[in-house]
Order: structure tokens, then C-alpha cells, then sequence
């Protein structure tokens, strides 16, 4: 099927209370080794670059490798463009055919934020592409983007309502505690701030810094209205280890083999959290109420 908005994926797995993983990739083989996991489980799935990758391939590469990826599957797949500042390059993004776009203002104060992500929210809506944005500022380094711990805050539950109040969100993601990258102690997760803002709004929420957090975790902020995962720390670690420790074992030169492995190896483990996060099954269940 064609790329849709992750907009109507998201709502229905937030009434149905599930979370639809979102995976950073890096490449054509780890997008491909994605949906074939979704596609095994009959689940919908968010393909996401960040602005560095989409900076690497270029914009035509990415969204004909995602199109064609798509259109040979049977499982709903939106493109999405991860934490992203620049409203022009997000601009570039949806006109070259992205489905969904992310615009990260955390970092500016309260109403610019509000101004710039209603700027676009606007842009994006005329063209049928859905909008995630941020508030309070998530800790951690994702690509270009580095938040030291001590810049890190969490959502004021108060403006992450008015927020969502404010303009038809595809998907918001409130700080609450998590971060980008490898965790190096035990997140302190503020499950309170985010039963209040699922208590309040109907928007579904989305949870960053999912590598290295537990299946607790995860459960109890799906069923706290979490309805979209973000996994990419994890998928560039199983990118490289799969491919040299492949090639350390079997001393060949034979490139197509470590790439099946890292295919493999890509693919079983965004499985398992495709499982976790309850995503199986999904796909034909919900995809016929998208429209
Ligand atoms: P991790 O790198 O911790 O998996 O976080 C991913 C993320 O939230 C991307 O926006």
C-alpha cells in the first residue's frame, strides 16, 4: 500500500491502547529489515530518519527507497521525519513525500514554540501530512541534537495541555524524564505529569529514548496513553555489531553475507519490541478505519 500519515495510525492505537514502534534507520537495509518485521506481524510501523540521515542519502533516495518499500507490503507504513528545527528543511521534506514530520522547538520559550510548531501544523495539514512536536526538552544526544542533562526539563503538565488544545496534533511528545542515547543509570520516569496530560487530552503521546528502558516501563506508559515508541539508539548498535561481528567470525569477503546477517539480525530484534510495545496483529484490524 502507498505511505500514509502516521495521524490516523496513532489515534487508533491510542483508543485501542497499543503503541506503534518507531524506528529510526539509517539506510535502505535497515528500513527494509523494519517493515519486513511489521509486515511478519501484521503490524503497522513508523519509518523515521533523523535530519542527519536525510542530509546523508538526500531526500529523492530516502523517499523512493520508502515508497517502493511500502507498496510491496500489506502493512501500513508512514515516513516520518524525526526531531527537526528547521521549518524550511521539514517544508523540503514534505514536498518531497514525507507522510508525517516532527518540529522540535523545545529549546525556544513557551509561545514561540507554540507559534513556530501551529506554523507547522499548518503547512503540513494542507498537505495530508501529520505533525509531532515537543515540549520541555529531552535529555540525551540524537544526532546533531544535544541536550546535556542539566538543560534536560520536564513538560509543565498545565502547557502540554493548552498545547495539545491548541492545534490538531498528530502525536505529542511531552519530556517526562527519558532520553536519547545509552541510559546510565535508572530513568526517572514522571508517570504522574503523564497521566495528567492523558487524563486531559485525547492526543496521542509519543515516548522518546526508548533503547534501554524496561517492559514495565513501556507498559505502563502505553496504558498512559504512549502511542508511539521511539527506538533508534538500538538499531544503530545492532547495525554495527551484526555486520563486524559477522565478518569477524567468517573472515569473508563476500559483502552480501554480513548484510543478510545484519538484515537478520535488524529485523528479529525490532520484532520483539514490535511485540512489546502490542503492535501484532494490528495492522488489518485497525488499517480499514485509517480513512
Ligand atoms: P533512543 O536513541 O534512546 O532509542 O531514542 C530514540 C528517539 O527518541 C528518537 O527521537
Amino acid at each position: 500500500m502507498p505511505l500514509i500519515s502516521m495521524k490516523p495510525m496513532l489515534a487508533a492505537a491510542r483508543e485501542q491502547g497499543y503503541a506503534v514502534g518507531a524506528f529510526n534507520i539509517v539506510d535502505y537495509l535497515s528500513a527494509r529489515a523494519v517493515i519486513q518485521a511489521a509486515e511478519r506481524l501484521d503490524a503497522p510501523v513508523i519509518i523515521q530518519t533523523s535530519v542527519k540521515t536525510v542530509k546523508f542519502w538526500g531526500q529523492a533516495a530516502i523517499v523512493s527507497w520508502l515508497k517502493q518499500l511500502a507498496q510491496d507490503s500489506k502493512i501500513p507504513v508512514a515516513l516520518h521525519l524525526d526531531h527537526c528545527k528547521d521549518v524550511e528543511f521539514i517544508q523540503q521534506c514534505i514536498d518531497a513525500g514525507w507522510t508525517s514530520v516532527m518540529i522540535d522547538a523545545s529549546s525556544l520559550p513557551y509561545e514561540e514554540n507554540l507559534a513556530v510548531s501551529e506554523e507547522v501544523v499548518r503547512r503540513a495539514s494542507s498537505a495530508g501530512v501529520g505533525v509531532e512536536a515537543e515540549l520541555g526538552e529531552i535529555g540525551g544526544v540524537e544526532e546533531d541534537i544535544v541536550v546535556d542533562e542539566a538543560d534536560a526539563h520536564l513538560a509543565d503538565p498545565a502547557k502540554a495541555i493548552a498545547f495539545c488544545e491548541r492545534m490538531p496534533l498528530a502525536v505529542f511528545a511531552p519530556a517526562i524524564g527519558t532520553a536519547h542515547g545509552v541510559y546510565k543509570g535508572e530513568p526517572r520516569i514522571a508517570f504522574d505529569r503523564l497521566e495528567t496530560i492523558s487524563r486531559a487530552v485525547s492526543t496521542p503521546l509519543a515516548l522518546h529514548g526508548g533503547t534501554g528502558l524496561t517492559d514495565d516501563v513501556f507498559k505502563r506508559c502505553i496504558a498512559l496513553g504512549c502511542a508511539k515508541v521511539n527506538i533508534s539508539t538500538q538499531i544503530k548498535h545492532v547495525f554495527i555489531d551484526s555486520f563486524v561481528q559477522y565478518h569477524l567470525e567468517k573472515k569473508e569477503y563476500e559483502p552480501l553475507k554480513p548484510l543478510g546477517a545484519q538484515l537478520e539480525a535488524i529485523e528479529r530484534e525490532m520484532a520483539e519490541h514490535i511485540v512489546r510495545f502490542g503492535g501484532e496483529g494490528r495492522a488489518s484490524k485497525d488499517a480499514p478505519r485509517y480513512q
